[in-house]
């Protein structure tokens, strides 16, 4: 009897840079074993950072500074790809696409003149990478009425549904969203509120640092309740999926309204943690009761204060690193959009029209052939 052939390895790249703009991920993937075989992460520089962040709101010559700053990302995204086939002995000859995100500055998919705008130069990714690149990857779902987001449930469906149970994915990274993956086979899912972007914001203000390590900030102080009522109260939270946000609602100036004089910035740190944690773990349990565990990961999850106060928040639900399920936390993301890739390339619908609310499943993506 023959013994059975080694499946052909298919090989995608999957660039992400998310609402926290800490910088680039790019993973090669292959589609064949949904395995990651390397991984680059290039911080933004700290001018591109701020540029990308500033132009997440109304600003002048904002169309020029925009084409710039998509020009730089285009750049950054490959510098990842050139290390990554360096990295990896991978010639790009063998890498059938990438599939790039982008980086988001504007999300308002609501309503007939909904949109959403990535900033990538992907012509200038393609000239620069000589590999296929897919990217502008959440535009058509909105066009067919969805939300554009999240994208990721499908994949997470893909690589942590586990028969015979309920099992949620979260993401934890400027924003946060969760995946539902039901035992029946449903697969829901939805941004659920703030993961990092507050946290990230407070202590670069305060502090002068990138973000809180380990929640270590946010455990010397104390959680108000009467803050944390506050922005529990935000409609956002209350309002059913489909749903998705960014820093299009929460940034530092909606934090900013809603303070009363005289908290500690600690004491707001952890009100800020303890958001993160509640909305999420409430968000869980309203749409998904029977949860048996828990999987998380994005940045977020290296954040062990936070990851100790959704545990103690979700009794009987087994609270656990995407890393234990093995992908590492900061690999996910990317791997999705590689996956997405490979949905582009062979044609197959990459929206769960359940998840985004879009009218029906959609091929997601462009195209910018190498
Ligand atoms: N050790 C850590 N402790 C606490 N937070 C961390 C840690 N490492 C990363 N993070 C958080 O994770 C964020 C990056 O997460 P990431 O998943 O890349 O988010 P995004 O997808 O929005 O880029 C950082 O901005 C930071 O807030
Ligand atoms: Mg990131």
């Amino acid at each position: 009897m023959a013994s059975p052939q080694p499946t052909e390895p298919r090989l995608y790249i999957g660039l992400m840079s998310g609402t926290s703009l800490d910088g680039i991920d790019g993973v090669l993937f292959d589609a064949a074993s949904l395995a990651v075989t390397g991984h680059v992460h290039n911080p933004f520089p700290p001018a591109l950072r701020d540029e990308l962040l500033a132009l997440n709101g109304p600003g002048d010559n904002e169309l020029h500074r925009a084409a710039l700053a998509a020009n730089a990302v285009a750049c950054g995204c490959a510098d990842v790809v050139a290390q990554l086939l360096e990295a990896t002995g991978t010639r790009r000859e063998q890498v059938a696409a990438l599939g790039a995100h982008g980086q988001t500055v504007r999300h308002q998919p609501d309503g007939p003149s909904g949109y959403t705008v990535q900033l990538l130069n992907g012509a200038l990714l393609a000239e620069q990478a000589g590999i296929d690149v897919v990217c502008d990857l959440r535009s058509r779902d909105v066009a067919a009425g969805g939300q554009g987001a999240p994208l990721v449930p499908a994949f997470h469906r893909a690589v942590f549904g586990s028969a015979g149970r309920d099992v949620a994915a979260l993401n934890l990274g400027g924003i946060a969203n969760l995946s539902l993956l039901f035992a029946d086979g449903r697969t829901g899912g939805f941004d659920c509120g703030p993961a990092n972007c507050l946290m990230d914001g407070w202590i670069a203000r305060h502090q002068g640092r990138a973000f809180d390590a380990d929640g270590a900030w946010a455990a010397s102080g104390r959680v108000s309740p009467a803050l944390l009522a506050t922005l529990l109260a935000e409609p956002f939270f209350m309002q059913p999926p489909p749903k998705s946000t960014g820093r299009d609602l929460f940034h530092l100036g909606w934090l900013q309204s809603r303070l009363t004089p005289g908290l500690a910035p600690q004491d707001v740190q952890a009100t800020l943690l303890e958001l993160t944690a509640r909305s999420a773990a409430e968000a869980l349990r309203a749409q998904m009761p029977g949860a048996a565990a828990l999987i998380a990961c994005g940045g977020g999850a290296r954040n062990g204060r936070l990851m100790q106060r959704l545990a103690d928040l979700l009794p009987g639900v087994a609270v656990s690193s995407s890393a234990a399920h093995g992908l590492p936390v900061d690999q996910v993301e990317a791997a999705a959009f590689a996956w997405l890739a490979m949905c582009f390339v062979e044609r197959r619908p990459g929206n769960l029209p359940a998840v985004t609310g879009a009218a029906g499943p959609r091929v997601l993506g462009a195209l910018y052939p190498a």
